[in-house]
């Protein structure tokens, strides 16, 4: 378990994941909290660090910094996926092996399965097949960062583990048409849709494939308490366990929203891996549930976030000041559950229920 007064470092706290983070750590009670931009630190820069490491010596990390994108932005740019993610998470994973941090987590993806892999996803099928092709570079690079921690486990002790998050969104998500992930650019295409009164809406693919959502806040919620209660070498899905198609979901978008105009389906798009479901029994095992159902969650983040720049298709509001909180404020999600939902609440893990995905 963390003490209160450690150090932590949160790699990436301004990002969809790493900021969620940081809020559930301060409402945890953890302020001894170590976190860098970009513009201080390049994480690739395997030098600055370990400058870094060597000066702050952290006792846990959260490593959340990765480039991060949709179908789009992996199937164009695959050599920045690959080479940027190797070297973020090479820099931080030797520095803190070397610097003997006591913990670090280290998030991967759902995309490291093979595309074919049987439904829900346990974490054994990894490696046990071809990857998706659309974001291959990306899933190799994850996939060479399980590796490493698991490289600095036998050889140097190091306590490292890794965590697969299905698919997340939250109020500080990316909502560039050309780099998003689906549910955020969904949300906003449906958005314009509304506002320009427009009588159809373009949604990519067949609508058909199956897909899995997490709010950040369970996202990072399932961090800590991986951070608190899990040690092994093996990878842990982090998710829902619930699907739902991309038809229904923007469905579930549009009413959301109270678009309604027809959703049309450009199928000359790619739709990527077919069905995509984590089995998450290991995590549930260990005692923790989501709490924030699909609807209710992306009900919130349409409420919180900022939607003015979003009919100027060359605007880019995305991670920083998108939302109306940031890492600093309190969590913007506990109005929704009450106290019962604070982080690394054992009551809270004890009592309540998972809340199933209402399409
Ligand atoms: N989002 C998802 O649906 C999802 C699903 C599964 C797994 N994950 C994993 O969860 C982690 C966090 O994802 P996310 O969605 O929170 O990503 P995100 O919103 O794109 O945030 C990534 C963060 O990393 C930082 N970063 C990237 N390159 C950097 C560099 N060279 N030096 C310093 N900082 C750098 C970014 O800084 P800037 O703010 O300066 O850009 C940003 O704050 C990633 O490892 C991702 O693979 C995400």
């Amino acid at each position: 378990m963390m003490d209160h007064d450690a150090k932590i470092f949160v790699a990436g706290h301004r990002g969809l994941l790493g900021s969620a983070i940081v809020r559930a750590l301060r409402i945890a009670g953890f302020m001894n909290l170590i976190t860098r931009s970009r513009d201080q630190l390049d994480l690739r820069d395997n030098g600055a660090v370990r400058v870094l490491f060597e000066r702050e010596r952290p006792d846990y990390v959260f490593l959340a910094a990765a480039r991060v994108g949709g179908i789009l932005a992996n199937g164009t740019l695959p050599v920045e996926f690959l080479v940027e993610n190797l070297a973020i998470q090479n820099s931080v994973l030797i520095a803190a092996c070397d610097t003997q941090v006591k913990k670090l987590l280290f998030l991967g993806s759902s995309c490291i399965y093979p595309r074919m892999a049987p439904q829900p996803i346990r974490e054994e099928y990894l490696l046990t097949g071809p990857l998706e092709p659309s974001n291959r570079a990306y899933a190799l690079a994850k996939i060479a960062g399980i590796e490493l921690c698991n490289a600095c486990r036998s050889e140097y002790g190091s306590n490292f583990i890794s965590v697969m998050p299905t698919n997340l969104y939250g109020p500080d998500d990316n909502f560039d048409l050309t780099t998003s992930h689906v549910l955020p650019a969904l949300l906003r295409k449906i958005h314009i849709a509304k506002m320009r009164a427009d009588t159809t809406v373009s949604v990519w693919g067949t609508g058909t494939p199956r897909r899995e959502f997490l709010h950040v806040t369970d996202a990072a919620d399932a961090c800590l308490f991986l951070m608190n209660h899990y040690d092994s070498a093996e990878i842990v899905n982090v998710g829902t366990g619930e699907e739902i198609t991309i038809g229904d979901l923007a469905q579930s978008i549009a009413e959301i929203v109270g678009y309604n105009g027809e959703i049309v389906y450009d199928t000359s798009r790619p739709d990527g891996t077919p069905r995509k479901v984590l089995d998450v029994s290991r995590l549930i095992g260990l005692g923790w549930r989501p709490c924030i159902a699909l609807k209710a969650g992306i009900a919130r983040v349409y409420q919180e976030v900022d939607k003015s720049a979003w009919l100027d298709p060359g605007s880019r509001p995305s991670q920083q000041g998108n939302s109306a909180f940031d890492a600093t404020q309190n969590d913007p999600d506990l109005s929704l559950h009450g106290a019962a939902c604070l982080p690394d609440s054992d009551r809270y893990r004890r009592e309540r229920n998972p809340i199933q995905v209402s399409p």
